[in-house]
């Protein structure tokens, strides 16, 4: 997995991309965003800890299933842990790391995020695409 599998996925926000503001985010939790339709559509998620926010495809790596089943829940196992909703993988919100689950040493796959002014962007750079 490169840093930037996911610029490749159909639909794929670009840099600069506003998401929300950061209170949009529950503080400990997740949101999930959502880009195109059907089948090519591109669900990220992102998760907060106070002023901090990481992005991620909502993918889970075990069998390649979104985190959550419920729309916008997610299982949150403990501080900045979120749990895969089919069969318990858990990762870290700062950076993706499986600790526990049957994928435990995995990691999602990242989609860098920065808070600007307040607002919660797509980062990167375009002339990061190749
Ligand atoms: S699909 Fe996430 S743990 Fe199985």
């Amino acid at each position: 997995m490169q840093p930037d599998d996911w610029r490749r996925r159909p639909n794929a926000p670009g840099p600069g991309t506003r998401l929300c503001r950061l209170e949009q985010i529950t503080d400990g939790s997740g949101r999930e965003f959502k880009f195109g339709e059907g089948a090519d559509q591109f669900r990220m998620v992102v998760f907060r800890t106070g002023p901090s926010a990481w992005g991620y495809v909502n993918v889970c790596p075990h069998f390649w299933l979104p985190l959550n089943v419920l729309p916008g829940k997610f299982l949150i196992s403990g501080p900045g842990r979120v749990m895969c909703s089919h069969h318990s993988a858990t990762y870290r919100f700062e950076d993706g790391f499986c600790v526990d689950g049957p994928v435990k040493g995995g990691h999602l796959d990242p989609v860098p995020v920065e808070v600007v002014d307040n607002l919660v962007i797509i980062g990167g750079s375009p002339g990061m695409e190749s």
